[in-house]
């Protein structure tokens, strides 16, 4: 055990034996010294003066913060950076509060702090664990020299519905997919462990069931079943907290009538006795005292009792903690054997981060200057963005574009657009860094002439600008249109009802067409869009989501070929927004329609469907192209029959059948075909991201066993049923190779 700096108070204590291990009986000690208001005081987190990031600001100047910190009012505070301003308030923290406790200092680092990466979405498209774990060291690395310990994230939210802004912050669909991001995100902030100057906690949030707002409104209802919310929302969750995730932070939606920050069977029963989570609980911004606003509760005071009971420790923005619970304990309304438990567990994050050994570890003016935006960094950037770009479309393989003497006509209001690439989550991020499309284009291929033409806004519906567009898509050899969503169109509060291309930028690209031109389409996007247009009149079009730092060079190396575009789509894109919500992993109903137009009258009427758009997805879960081809053959499954101890090993051979190296991510599905309750028709059990050079073959396996095939039932029990299985393997989850199974009873 590492020495610790312990408070004056505390070192005649720590001189005793203590049969537990140093920190607890640290915090055990510490804890003992403390007055009613100095307990509350650690459970009290609130924003900076450099970022508002919710509703309401406080009123704040730093000077109001030095006098809370003085008097241990603060906990932390959040969403503030640099070596110089953070060490200077763990200064007044340590030397100048009563019991010197330092302070945490959060933020949201979602995507990157200085250097930007990819929106988390787009990260989950590289479906490259390894890349987005290097990706979540670099953010770690970056925030902590700054002074930040602690990043709001992963976010691990399941969202099905993309008109939901903050679809962009999650992994997609997927609860499998999901779970295997959250971990790599968590391993990455964190590292070997939370003491390491170079790492900061992780907060994985919203919990829970946050993405199943209704009508993909944020901030709305959720009433979903609780087998449903064991089986797809919790997955994640539990998979950051198996991975380590020292801290948690609940979500501003009621599930089945309570709020998340109040919620007994997500707080007590789910996270601290099935799961035996010990790290803090975090609210939301200000979300415990908007359960009056929900109307669960009378006032503030019911507020911050219901949501201390529960297990949510540490209050943010609503300082309704330090305002209530004192009096509610002198009142005995609230035990403080309650209050101690959340303490305790902020003072020993705050022990296991080091603070304590070294308040002023995580600030170091050096390091800003060696790491931020650093060389290697900027690299890792751009490669996780090469890696989140899929490609949707590539007819007459338009792509890969060839270097050298040719006219190129950049068009659309993203083309040369930097503040956007940075996405949702970048306030830190400087708006005059990312490289932009025609900035990395230019660079990239030197002997072509680029011409660039935004034709429109992203906001209004001004056409003025198509006149001068369409003329340059006349002199070019090939137009490179670059559309989307602005940043701020996704991310918190950035629900749209309409998920097509904001203002007139179809009309345009449809202006454009009549040029008879190739055309490329880069759509830029928090989350799934409608693209059919695009998709029957374009001949490319990729998803790039909003790609950060390195924009510019990612976009130019898959354009070039000089990267083999990899990413597969973690979320399905629908045809129209009355699809959704829209997923892979759907139910079969009693009458699935089936697409078949030879059946009669009366059962093609009486099926699920739409009467003008098919069920099916535009492009489905998993799907991307490459720049080469891959086939699968071979799909065996080495037993017909397993036993519940047993397992069955499936195999496929993957070969690339095309002219260029590339890679391929192989996804294997299964699907119960009749479970006590119904399962869905696909659900991913597996993938591998594999790398073929041309005409090579790889065999890949996969080994299921009943723990793999076990789902949550009815009655909350958790098991596989016996009974046949199908599998399946593919490059997406439509287009599939499968086999079947059958588990029997035998134990
Ligand atoms: C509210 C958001 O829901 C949450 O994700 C974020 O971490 C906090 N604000 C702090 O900015």
């Amino acid at each position: 055990m590492k020495k610790r700096l312990i408070p004056v108070l505390l070192l005649g204590l720590l001189a005793c034996e203590s049969p537990q291990p140093q920190s607890d009986s640290a915090v055990e000690e510490l804890l003992a010294q403390m007055t009613l208001e100095e307990k509350v005081g650690q459970l009290n987190f609130v924003v900076g003066d450099l970022f508002n990031t919710g509703p309401t600001v406080r009123t704040s100047e730093s000077q109001r913060f030095d006098e809370a910190i003085k008097k241990g009012e603060i906990t932390g505070l959040f969403n503030i950076h640099g070596a110089d301003y953070v060490n200077r308030l763990q200064r007044i923290a340590v030397e100048e509060s009563r019991l010197g406790i330092p302070l945490l200092i959060g933020a949201d680092i979602i995507h990157g702090f200085k250097t930007v990466f990819p929106l988390s979405i787009g990260e989950a498209a590289s479906w490259d664990l390894a890349m987005v774990e290097k990706a979540a060291q670099v953010a770690a690395q970056e925030s902590a020299a700054v002074g930040i310990n602690l990043t709001f994230a992963p976010m691990v939210d399941i969202s099905r519905d993309a008109r939901w802004g903050r679809t962009s912050e999650g992994s997609g669909e997927d609860p499998y997919l999901g779970s295997r991001m959250a971990e790599a995100r968590v391993r990455g902030f964190q590292g070997k462990g939370l003491a390491d100057p170079l790492t900061i906690a992780a907060c994985v949030k919203h919990f829970a069931a946050y993405g199943a707002a209704e009508a993909g409104r944020d901030y709305n209802t959720v009433d979903i079943s609780e087998y449903e919310l064991r089986n797809t929302y919790l997955p994640p969750f539990k998979a950051a907290i198996d991975a380590g995730s020292a801290t948690l932070m609940t979500a501003f939606n009621e599930l089945n009538g309570v709020p998340a920050t109040a919620h007994t069977l997500l707080l007590q029963q789910i996270l601290q006795k099935e799961w035996q989570f010990e790290g803090a609980v975090i609210s939301d911004w200000q979300n415990i005292g908007e359960m009056l606003a929900h109307g669960y509760v009378a006032d503030s005071a019911q507020a911050a009792q219901l949501a201390l009971e529960a297990g949510t420790h540490v209050d943010m923005m609503a300082e309704i903690f330090l305002r209530k619970i004192p009096q509610l304990v002198r009142d005995g309304v609230v035990k403080e054997t309650v209050l101690d438990e959340a303490v305790r567990k902020v003072l020993q994050l705050k022990m296991d981060l080091g603070l304590f050994d070294n308040p002023y570890q995580y600030g170091s003016a050096e390091k800003e200057k060696e790491l931020i935006r650093s060389e290697a960094f900027l690299k890792t950037a751009r490669e996780m963005a090469e890696r989140s770009i899929v490609l949707l479309k590539n007819e007459g393989q338009v792509l890969p574009l060839k270097k050298g003497k040719k006219k190129v006509a950049v068009i659309g209001p993203l083309g040369n657009n930097k503040a956007d690439m940075n996405g949702s989550w970048s306030f830190f991020g400087e708006e005059q860094h990312p490289v932009t499309i025609l900035e990395g284009l230019k660079a990239f291929d030197t002997e072509a002439e680029f011409t660039y033409v935004a034709g429109c806004d992203l906001y209004t519906n001004s056409t003025e600008g198509f006149a001068e567009a369409v003329a340059a898509a006349r002199k070019a050899d090939v137009i490179i249109l670059a559309i989307g969503e602005s940043a701020p169109m996704n991310g918190e509060g950035a629900s749209r009802a309409s998920i097509h291309l904001p203002g007139v930028q179809e009309d345009l690209v449809k202006a454009l067409h009549q040029s008879g031109k190739p055309m490329i389409a880069l759509v830029s996007s928090g989350r799934p869009l409608v693209l059919n247009w695009l998709h029957e009149n374009v001949p490319a079009v990729l998803a790039m989501w909003t790609l950060g730092s390195e924009t510019g060079h990612a976009v130019a190396n898959v354009l070039y070929g000089n990267y083999n575009p990899s990413g597969k789509l973690p979320m399905s894109f629908p045809r129209a927004e009355g699809q959704l919500p829209l997923y892979y992993n759907h139910k079969q109903t009693g009458r699935m329609y089936t697409g078949d137009h030879s059946e009669p009258g009366s059962e093609r009427v009486y099926r699920s469907r739409y009467r003008d758009v098919p069920n099916s997805p535009l492009y489905p879960f998993g799907y991307g192209l490459s720049y080469t081809t891959f086939e699968y053959s071979d799909f065996t499954i080495d037993k017909q029959t397993i036993s519940l101890a047993d397992s069955v090993k499936l195999s496929v051979t993957v070969r690339n059948s095309g002219t260029l190296a590339g890679e391929e991510v192989v996804q294997w599905y299964i699907r119960d075909e009749v479970g006590s309750i119904t399962r869905p028709v696909k659900e991913l059990k597996g993938f591998e991201k594999i790398s073929l050079a041309p005409g090579e073959s790889k065999t890949l396996s996969l080994h299921l066993s009943a723990d793999d095939l076990a789902f949550w039932r009815a009655d909350m029990t958790f098991g596989a049923e016996p009974g046949s299985f199908q599998v399946f393997v593919g490059g997406n989850s439509r287009d599939v190779l499968n086999q079947s199974f059958t588990l029997s009873p035998q134990p």
